[in-house]
């Protein structure tokens, strides 16, 4: 045993909630089972699940798409794509063996009411009142299918609104929730209709991420940062989600959406919120669902001038990624040759409350930037210009806390320190908490998170509808401002950290972006 294993206590491992993981007997129905999201995601989390041994004692998973499959063919699809999709490999023949036998598959068309009488034959064969009556529906499926599949489903007396004898019903969709408020009200109608508003999980998959979830632990766990989280000591703040991905195949969708919608609407306004809410008043899902609302809420709406001041969009041309030459945005595949869609944003916001007031807080998010990061870093004041900030002046590196979500998943709190030596000199140092050397390689992948939340009925990860309606509000002040055609300056070359005219943004105040780089920060 070595002197640091012999004094140092067991870690005080702390369990919060281990009764609430039990989830009940119950029946999987997949619309659109046939597409990507199913063999990519959905099957390999429920597979990990099993692994696991998380998921109920009696199950089924019921595939419902168009395509002709038996319960048998579709089962060897699965299979095959579970060799190439799942998180651990190889895998567990056992594990397959006894998940698999839970497959099924229902071959009709969402539109066609004889479909859903004989899902509901499917789901009473198997003489067991769970999975009958307590029923998770996954609309993998275009939006604008949702309402004819609710309305169907309500039809079958499959879908009722709260507990039904003693069963309960749930649907799960998933992003784009709308394409503007309007849009996202109707649809929030439609899900609705037959369903109360805790019956329904939107998912944002970034939410299940484990680095996203520990903000709230990492924030209302530790007393020593809570204290400095506020206008005191925090000059600003960066989110960056950055991918070195172009959009690829997925032209003929981001021609309909953009950056802003794609990430900005979702992902980003969540790592937000989270970053920046008021501590919860209990840890019940409404209670954190309503502060990340409360703050969402309380960012300043931005004005005609505001959005030309804070917000910048690009779109890129073709370039290179690590010396491979790459396409511009309106030569990829689906794309407009004249297209003005944005693949990259940055805006600057203002959170008028108590605490963040006066705070900027800058957002980024792009295709074809040179690292694919995701990160809420925290900038610390300044210290005061006397001793070290006097003789140094600009080169002394203010304090800085990243919450790097992705890679290198981990906690970098950055200060100044002596280098070594007989001349008097500074530099940054880097303090750092990294999950892979704390936890090892373990990181279960967010859907399997989010099913089994759906599945026990934990909101906690879910947006609610208010979240998303007041995420669009935001969202669309700057969309109706974005009337004319991209200019020069909103051009960047595939492979740079954007166009100029977001560093100009930052200028203005005297901020100046943080490239995260993977090795250091
Ligand atoms: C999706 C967007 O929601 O998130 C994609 O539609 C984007 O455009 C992806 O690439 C990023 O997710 P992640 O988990 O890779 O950061």
């Amino acid at each position: 045993m070595n002197v640091e294993s012999a004094i140092l206590p067991e870690p005080n491992v702390c369990h919060i909630g281990a009764q609430r993981r039990l989830s009940e007997p119950c029946s999987i129905v997949i619309f659109g089972a046939s597409g990507d999201l199913t063999s990519r995601k959905l099957i390999p989390a429920f597979y990990h699940l099993c692994k696991e041994k998380q998921m109920p004692a009696s199950f089924c998973i019921i595939g419902f798409a168009r395509r002709e499959k038996t319960d048998e063919s579709w089962r060897a699809e699965l299979r095959e794509a579970l060799d190439r999709f799942s998180r651990t490999k190889p895998v567990d023949e056992e594990v397959w063996r006894l998940f698999a036998a839970n497959l099924y598959y229902c071959v009709g068309d969402l539109a066609d009411a004889a479909a859903y009488a004989k899902l509901e034959q499917k789901l009473s064969s198997f003489k067991s009142a769970p999975l009958r009556q307590n029923l998770l529906f996954y609309l993998a499926t275009q939006p604008s299918q949702f309402g004819e599949a609710i309305e169907r489903l309500h039809a079958a007396q499959l879908l009722q609104r709260g507990h039904s004898q003693g069963g309960w019903q749930r649907i799960v969709v998933e992003k784009p929730f709308g394409h503007d408020l309007a849009s996202a009200h109707l649809l929030n109608d439609e899900l609705t209709r037959y369903a109360d508003e805790q019956q329904v999980c939107r998912i944002d998959h970034y939410l299940g991420k484990e680095t996203v979830q520990n903000i709230l632990m990492f924030r209302f766990s530790n007393s020593i940062f809570e204290q400095l989280w506020n206008r005191n000591s925090i000059d600003h703040v960066q989110i960056t989600v950055s991918e070195k991905l172009g959009v690829g195949a997925r032209g003929g969708y981001y021609e309909e959406a953009g950056a802003l919608r794609d990430m900005v609407q979702n992902h980003m306004l969540q790592v937000l919120a989270l970053t920046a809410m008021e501590p919860p008043v209990s840890l019940e899902s409404e209670c954190i669902r309503d502060e990340k609302v409360k703050l969402l809420k309380s960012i300043r709406p931005l004005t005609r001038q505001d959005v030309a001041r804070q917000v910048v969009r690009g779109q890129y041309f073709a370039g290179a990624i690590q010396g491979q030459p790459v396409p511009g945005y309106r030569q990829e595949p689906k794309v407009k040759t004249d297209s003005n869609v944005e693949t990259y944003v940055a805006l600057k916001l203002f959170i008028d409350n108590w605490r963040w007031s006066g705070v900027p807080f800058f957002l980024r998010t792009g295709k074809y930037l040179p690292e694919s990061t995701s990160e809420a870093r925290i900038q610390f004041r300044p210290t005061p210009n006397v001793l070290f900030a006097a003789q140094c002046g600009p080169s002394l590196d203010p304090n800085s806390l990243a919450l790097r979500l992705q890679p290198q998943e981990g906690i970098y709190l950055r200060f100044n320190g002596k280098v070594p030596g007989m001349d008097m000199s500074l530099r940054p140092v880097r303090m750092n908490f990294s999950y892979n050397a704390e936890y090892g390689a373990y990181t279960p992948e967010a859907y399997e998170r989010l099913l089994l939340d759906a599945l026990v009925g934990d909101a906690t990860l879910f947006i609610r509808r208010d979240e998303v309606e007041a995420a669009w509000l935001i969202i669309d002040s700057i969309r109706a401002e974005w009337t004319k055609p991209l200019t020069n300056r909103e051009f960047y070359a595939a492979g740079t950290w954007g166009p100029e005219a977001s560093d100009d943004m930052l200028a203005q105040s005297n901020h100046a972006w943080h490239e995260p780089r993977i090795e250091f920060d």
